[in-house]
């Protein structure tokens, strides 16, 4: 009776009402007994309402809007383990559906099957290209009898951390080409100089984290020819497109960067950015078969068939492949072209009214839809960045401000990202809130943030850059 009483109470009791709600939620042990699913799902839910609102962090690169359809796809395809290939060989099949778009959007010269998979992200994609290229690398030498212990490669000092992760975990020493104020993209010929027998790749990037904009990828393809064939190296391209492999081949279809050059060997990008799909996907394609060793591939059979892999990772949601093949059928060209090129005119309106503001662009170009700036400088202003990126937090926005790489580590700057979502009126609150916040902190003798900039030490020095 007196169970029956309880479990009663359970049932009508309503969320807030209960005593699970009288508790603080586990944060080191798992709680003994169960907690019913509705309470469980509003303590949880009620947790992350502290998070940002996605849409207004202007920070990420990562895809915070996606229509109904593909919501409802994804939701209801959830279940589905990308590694399963034997009990889901229609994900299987459409991700290697997708891979062949992505290649032939890239000119892949790989017909009608092109060499490549589904990643959780660039990272992990990055990841495989550059071991492909330390494989390749190890393989030619010890045919040669050469050693192999000190290979490196070679990328812009302003690259995304995922290349310091790969020369750590694969002991590859990473050569950095400093950007300057002079120099604000990977110069050519200072990769070249940086180039030796142990040099297994060359890393431009299309989208560059820090600043938007992008390695010249033929001039360094072009200079790397002449040196292949000047040393009989095979020093090889891996272009990591994590944003701009799902920009460029939509606007600048003239841009020359992909498997049309002759040393560019493998290509990665994010779905989760301009591919337009929730996180986690990325892309990993090769030039040609060729170029991906043979044991890279992993034959699982436990699962019900043979089946190939070319994975870091192993179990992983299916869902993703699946939404982004919705979204290649749903968009077709025309409609990534046209989201492409308002979210770069949105950005370019966002860059011209910021201009007006006063603020100094670090670069003309806006190859990419984001942009970084900084503060003028001026004696009687007594903030930052950082202080403006503080003060939009409190209407919601995430506003990054950062100091640059190497050679310009004492500037801040302020980024920009302009993904689907962000239309002009969009745009104009952004404005509004970032001017009325500029004006309040004009009007302050001393912000409390400015003081707490300086407890972070960072260097208050604003700098113009000139073109
Ligand atoms: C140039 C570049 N490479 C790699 C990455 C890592 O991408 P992901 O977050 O998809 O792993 C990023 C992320 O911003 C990036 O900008």
């Amino acid at each position: 009776m007196k169970n029956n009483k309880t479990k009663r109470d359970i049932a009508t009791t309503s969320i807030y009402g209960s005593s699970e709600e009288m508790r603080t939620a586990p944060k080191t042990e798992i709680p003994k007994y169960p907690t019913e699913p509705r309470i469980a799902y509003q303590l949880v839910k009620d947790e992350a309402m502290l998070d940002g609102n996605a849409r207004l962090n202007m920070a990420t690169f990562v895809t915070t809007w996606m229509d109904e359809y593909a919501t409802k796809l994804m939701t209801e395809t959830m279940d589905k383990n990308m590694v399963d290939k034997s009990e889901y060989p229609q994900t299987a099949e459409i991700e290697r559906r997708c891979v062949n778009i992505m290649a032939n959007l890239w000119n892949s010269p790989e017909k009608p099957n092109c060499t490549g998979a589904s990643t959780i992200g660039s990272s992990e994609a990055c990841m495989l290209g550059g071991l492909a290229a330390l494989k390749r690398w190890k393989k030619a030498r010890k045919a040669k009898g050469l050693p192999t212990d000190n290979p490196n490669f070679i990328i812009s000092s302003a690259f995304q951390v995922v290349w310091e992760k790969f020369s750590h975990y694969w002991d590859v020493e990473m050569r950095t080409v400093p950007i300057s104020a002079k120099k604000i993209t990977m110069d050519a010929d200072d990769v070249i100089k940086l180039c030796d027998e142990n040099t297994i790749l060359v890393v431009p990037i299309l989208g560059v984290t820090l600043t938007g904009l992008n390695d010249d990828v033929k001039k360094i393809n072009d200079k790397l020819d002449k040196l292949n064939k000047k040393t009989g190296w095979n020093i090889a391209i891996h272009v990591d497109a994590a944003s701009g492999g799902f920009i460029h081949p939509f606007v600048n279809p003239d841009l020359i960067w992909d498997f049309r050059l002759k040393w560019v060997y493998s290509i990665s990008t994010s779905g989760h950015k301009f591919g337009m799909v929730y996180p986690g996907i990325g892309w990993i394609v090769w030039k040609d078969k060729k170029y991906l060793p043979d044991d890279m591939v992993f034959q699982v059979n436990y699962l019900g068939s043979e089946v190939g892999t070319i994975s870091i990772n192993f179990s992983r949601p299916g869902n993703q492949v699946l939404a982004q093949y919705f979204q290649l059928i749903h968009l077709g060209f025309e409609g990534y072209k046209t989201i492409q090129t308002n979210i770069l005119k949105v950005c370019k309106y966002l860059r011209d009214r910021l201009v007006k503001l006063n603020f100094s662009m670090f670069s003309k170009d806006l190859p990419n839809p984001l942009f970084i700036w900084t503060l003028k400088p001026d004696p009687k202003r007594n903030w930052t960045l950082y202080d403006l990126s503080d003060r939009m937090t409190m209407d919601g926005w995430q506003i990054p401000a950062y100091t640059l790489s190497k050679d310009l580590e004492d500037v801040i700057v302020m980024r920009i990202v302009v993904r689907q979502g962000t239309g002009i009126d969009y745009a104009n609150l952004l404005i509004e809130n970032l001017q009325r916040h500029i004006d309040i902190l004009n009007k302050l003798e001393k912000s409390t943030e400015s003081l707490l900039a300086i407890r972070r030490n960072e260097i208050i020095k604003p700098r113009i850059f000139h073109h």
